[in-house]
């Protein structure tokens, strides 16, 4: 039995040593190792072995058995290295796949939406392509005001006579940007939010409650604070007897919803054609641990001028509206001290957030 148990040791290992891929290591198992293989084979010879060699026998049996194993685990971890198959290791670290995420920007809107639908306000949507009924008229900013210079906004090229451009058609259109009603009957990327306060209204009777979040455009030089299309989120409730009192609550309530326990607010006056009378609010937010005001974006009472462009009656109504700047919150927020990284697209700075 000794002198098999050797043989068998030699012999297999030899063997083994000789198996040259994957295939003849696993043949090299099933004749050693396996259910009906040479150990196994041996093992009924312990049954003649006499009684006091038993011990000695079977500690042999037992060391043959564990030399194989070994050998075998080892050679298998090594791989069979003269195979023809390139050695795969299942073991090493794989390629990351660079993990999506979506835009600190788009992620800021959704928040933002999140908080003010829990204050009951309803999503509304305008084009960014606009007339100036839209973007000017109708907020009571005249034909001579300032904030219409061609510097200060991207006209677009008048349609050829006689060729209207049916793409930046409003398919609402009612005839609104017609000369005399829209100024010039000029189209424009808008430059605020404001636009769709007068679309919603023409198209929706009181009482009403919405916000809108979009793209803005205005021909700034850009900077670290300054960028040529940016974010707003317009905010409008009409209803009867709305105050000041409930514009202050609700930017209040949204800046705690927002910013944290005790974020606060202020507003100081101000003036815009659409509202009367007129505030710019503030918001304090922690930055770098210390609560710090920050500038958020304009707010009033709506212009009795606008309610008459919407046909609304200015004697039965009342309302408020505010426009923040979206880039504004999310910088001051996430400590971003540069606009224009929002809009380079590098992957290893917006991954931060
Ligand atoms: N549209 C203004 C701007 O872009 C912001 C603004 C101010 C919006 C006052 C409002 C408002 O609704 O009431 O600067």
């Amino acid at each position: 039995m000794l002198e098999a148990l050797n043989e068998l040791e030699t012999g297999g290992l030899a063997e083994l040593e000789s198996a040259s891929d994957d295939a003849a290591l696993e043949q090299w198992r099933i004749k050693y190792l396996g259910a009906k293989g040479k150990l196994r084979g041996i093992m009924p010879l312990m049954k003649d072995v006499p009684g006091e060699q038993k011990p000695l026998v079977g500690k042999r049996l037992n060391e043959v058995k564990s030399a194989l194993e070994k050998a075998f685990e080892s050679r298998k971890s090594q791989g069979a290295t003269t195979s023809d198959q390139p050695f795969i290791d299942v073991t090493e670290p794989g390629i990351p796949q660079g993990e999506g995420r979506r835009h600190v920007i788009s992620r800021t809107i959704d928040e933002i939406t999140e908080v003010f639908a829990r204050m009951g306000f309803a999503v509304a949507e305008g084009p960014e392509v606009e007339d100036e009924w839209h973007n000017f008229n109708a907020l009571n900013i005249p034909a001579d005001h300032p904030a219409r210079e061609p510097i200060d906004n991207f006209y677009l090229a008048p349609p050829a006579p006689g060729k209207e451009d049916s793409e930046t058609q409003d398919p609402q259109a009612t005839g609104a940007n017609r000369p005399g009603r829209g100024g010039d009957g000029l189209r424009m990327l808008r430059s605020q939010t404001s636009t769709v306060q007068i679309r919603t209204m023409e198209k929706t009777s009181p009482p009403l409650k919405v916000i809108s979040i979009g793209r803005v455009y205005r021909p700034d030089t850009h900077d670290a604070t300054h960028y040529s299309m940016f974010n707003q989120v317009e905010g409008l409730y009409i209803d009867h007897d709305v105050s000041m009192v409930d514009l202050k609550t609700t930017l209040f309530q949204f800046a705690r919803a927002y910013f944290g326990p005790e974020a606060e607010i202020r507003m100081r006056p101000s003036y815009f054609p659409f509202t009367e009378p007129s505030a710019e609010v503030d918001i304090t937010m922690k930055i770098k641990g210390k609560y710090q005001w920050v500038e958020m974006g304009g707010c009033g009472m709506v212009d009795p001028n606008v309610f008459e462009a919407v046909g609304y009656d200015p004697e039965e109504w009342t309302g408020f509206a505010f426009g923040l700047g979206i880039e504004r919150i999310a910088m001051r927020k996430y400590g971003i001290a540069d606009i224009r990284w929002l809009f380079e697209n590098d992957a290893r700075f917006l991954r931060q957030f």
